[in-house]
């Protein structure tokens, strides 16, 4: 049994008639930082308020540590299930200095407790010297290192953070991606954290779940949700792709597509008659001889990379849509080109 237990949660909303979160299973293991990924209205936030008590499943059970925290007949109250909130806007109060922010949630330990262990968590998050500044005098990742230490202050079981990082500038965003997970990792707490950013995800979780219309879609590690997507929603999601329709071989190994033959990483556990192929851009790499050759569309300079639309030679005029590959930035491609190219095996995936 995993630390935290979402088991069966589904919660409509009155007056909905489709649920906001359906038939949710997850298990997070203790020290484990989970995101919860997906586009807005998917149910992340609502998922997130229902662990924090906040709001009620319809139906389901919540369990931490082994003690059920919510089922049908029984519902814990948010101050006593051992919970800390980040909340997006990071909810400092304005007129505290830094150190009452952080001790504000210890309210049942005494006045020197409440100081030593303040100062502990400001060590922790790198703003000890800042203790006796007010919130407007912080920078916005300094804020929101300070929502963290007092969520973090009173020990609790799993910290929670709602979108901890659309508030931020790309550059600072980036750092904190790094800081947050850094002091949570030093802290040894078990984190939920909910973004509709891809990078945000892949760059502070273990694991990665992604969701769509209330259902989760995948549960895995970055690099694997990268590489095997489960399903379309799931690769497009989590990066570029190119979708092909294909028939699969005799010898499970080979897909036949309009664009040729595509070649599996491993061979196929079963024979399928009609398979959907998730081929990302970075597999498909120029070559002189390359297996695959079609006209430059469009090019698009991404910064690191060129974004090249190729419409291969047998692929049928505007049926369907060219193929992304990326090609290096020294490289001069210009539209109308012909270009050549192979496809990494390993950047292939079978997908529903
Ligand atoms: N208090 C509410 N009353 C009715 N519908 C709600 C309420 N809160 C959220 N919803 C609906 O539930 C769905 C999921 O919302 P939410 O969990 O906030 O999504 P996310 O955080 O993934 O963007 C959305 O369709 C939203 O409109
Ligand atoms: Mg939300």
């Amino acid at each position: 049994m995993s630390f935290i237990e979402l088991k069966n949660i589904t919660k409509y909303f009155a007056g909905t008639s489709n649920p906001a979160v359906h038939s949710l299973n997850l298990g997070i293991d203790k020290g484990e930082i989970i995101t919860l990924l997906g586009p807005s209205g998917c149910g992340k936030t609502t998922t997130l308020r229902m662990i924090a008590g906040f709001e009620h499943p319809t139906d389901g059970a919540i369990e931490i540590d082994g003690k059920q925290i919510f089922n049908k007949t029984h519902a814990l109250p948010p101050e006593k299930r051992g919970i800390g909130m980040v909340f997006q806007d990071y909810a400092l109060f304005p007129h505290m200095t830094i150190l009452k922010n952080v001790m504000f949630g210890l309210n049942k330990w005494s006045v020197r407790e409440k100081k030593q262990r303040a100062k502990e968590v400001l060590e922790l998050v790198g703003l000890e010297d800042f203790a006796n500044r007010y919130p407007t005098q912080l920078s916005g990742g300094q804020q929101q290192r300070v929502a963290l230490a007092r969520a973090l202050a009173p020990k609790p079981h799993v910290v929670l953070m709602d979108e901890p990082f659309s508030n931020l500038d790309a550059g600072l965003r980036e750092k904190m991606r790094f800081d947050v997970t850094n002091i949570l990792r030093k802290a040894n707490t078990t984190a939920i954290i909910v973004t509709h950013d891809q990078k945000d995800a892949f760059a502070v979780s273990d694991r990665v779940v992604v969701m769509k219309d209330g259902v989760i879609q995948q549960i895995a590690a970055p690099k694997e949700m990268y590489r095997c997507p489960k399903n379309c929603f799931v690769a497009q999601f989590v990066g570029k792709t190119n979708l092909l329709t294909g028939t699969m071989d005799d010898d499970q190994r080979h897909i036949h597509t309009h664009i040729g033959k595509v070649c599996l990483p491993d061979q196929w556990k079963e024979h399928v008659e009609t398979v959907k192929l998730s081929i990302r851009p970075e597999g498909c790499q120029l070559a002189e001889q390359g297996a695959y050759c079609g006209v430059v569309e469009r090019v698009t300079y991404g910064g690191e990379y060129q974004e090249l639309y190729v419409r291969l030679h047998n692929q049928p005029e505007l049926s369907s849509e060219p193929m992304l590959i990326y090609a290096p930035v020294e490289q001069d491609v210009e539209i109308g080109r012909i270009v050549s190219f192979d496809i990494k095996p390993e950047l292939i995936a079978l997908v529903e």
